[in-house]
């Protein structure tokens, strides 16, 4: 069965002493509630060893090389997350590709390097708004797919959380409807039964990203193919996040 998630981004956002700080409140703040879904927090490359190590919540890099090892000034590989103790790497986030110019061809590396040392990539897919009103959406979002995951094993594939974040929801304060989010969560799904069948798409956690936040987490993970949701703003305060978490 698929899994439940809700997973924080906190993208370049508190120092190391306010992120130790608030992953130590969540935890504390969680303790004691029924948890409906796993909870990840997704923080800079600086907090992860010690926010792995002072928390049992999930941590996920937001980033990783695309190469193994050797003299690439400034980069982080994939074998150092999974060193820090993080589970999980954010991969393909629309800020890095369209900031850092990061391709398919690119992030399909950076899967793979993932994957080869024991981390489960978020892997983030999604239109812009001009892609949605030319309606080339779904052809946007399976090409992100095909090109970037459909070269790996099932098995592979199955250690893969997918997360549909439509570029104009992010930071925008507009949300896609639940229909909206739906209709696309269905055709990711239905794609990928193409590829790997249908066991492996049902086990399949797609998670919703944009604009999601306390008010709107319910009705989007009520939706029969949401299976939470990849969280930024609402991420960055423990009283605007839980009702997020609580929204399963
Ligand atoms: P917001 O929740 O701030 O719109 O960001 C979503 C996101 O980009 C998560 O990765």
């Amino acid at each position: 069965m698929r899994k439940n998630i809700v997973a924080g981004n906190w993208k370049m956002n508190k120092s190391l002493q306010e992120g130790l700080a608030f992953a130590k409140s969540l935890e504390a703040a969680l303790a004691g509630k029924t948890l409906k879904c796993d909870v990840i927090v997704g923080t800079p490359f600086i907090h992860l060893a010690g926010v792995a190590s002072s928390v049992k919540l999930g941590v996920a890099a937001q980033n990783c090389s695309d190469k193994a090892s050797g003299a690439y000034t400034g980069e982080v590989s994939a074998a150092m997350v999974a060193s820090t103790g993080a589970k999980y790497v954010i991969l393909g986030h629309s800020e890095r590709r369209t900031y850092y110019g990061e391709t398919d061809a690119i992030l399909k590396e950076k899967v793979l390097l993932a994957l080869a040392n024991g981390l489960s990539p978020i892997f983030c897919i999604g239109e812009t708004k001009d892609e949605r009103e030319k309606n080339v959406h779904f052809d946007v979002v399976k090409k992100q797919t095909v090109d970037a995951l459909f070269g790996l094993s099932a098995e592979d594939f199955s250690k893969v959380i997918i997360a549909y974040e439509p570029v104009w929801a992010i930071g925008t304060g507009l949300t896609a409807t639940s229909a909206q989010a739906q209709e696309m969560h269905a055709y990711i799904r239905k794609t990928i039964a193409g590829k790997y069948g249908e066991v492996v798409a049902d086990n399949t956690s797609i998670l919703y990203g944009g604009s999601a936040n306390g008010g709107n987490a319910k009705e989007l993970f009520a939706c029969p193919d949401i299976d939470g949701g990849l969280i930024g703003g609402a991420s960055l305060d423990v009283e605007k996040f839980i009702p997020v978490i609580e929204g399963f």
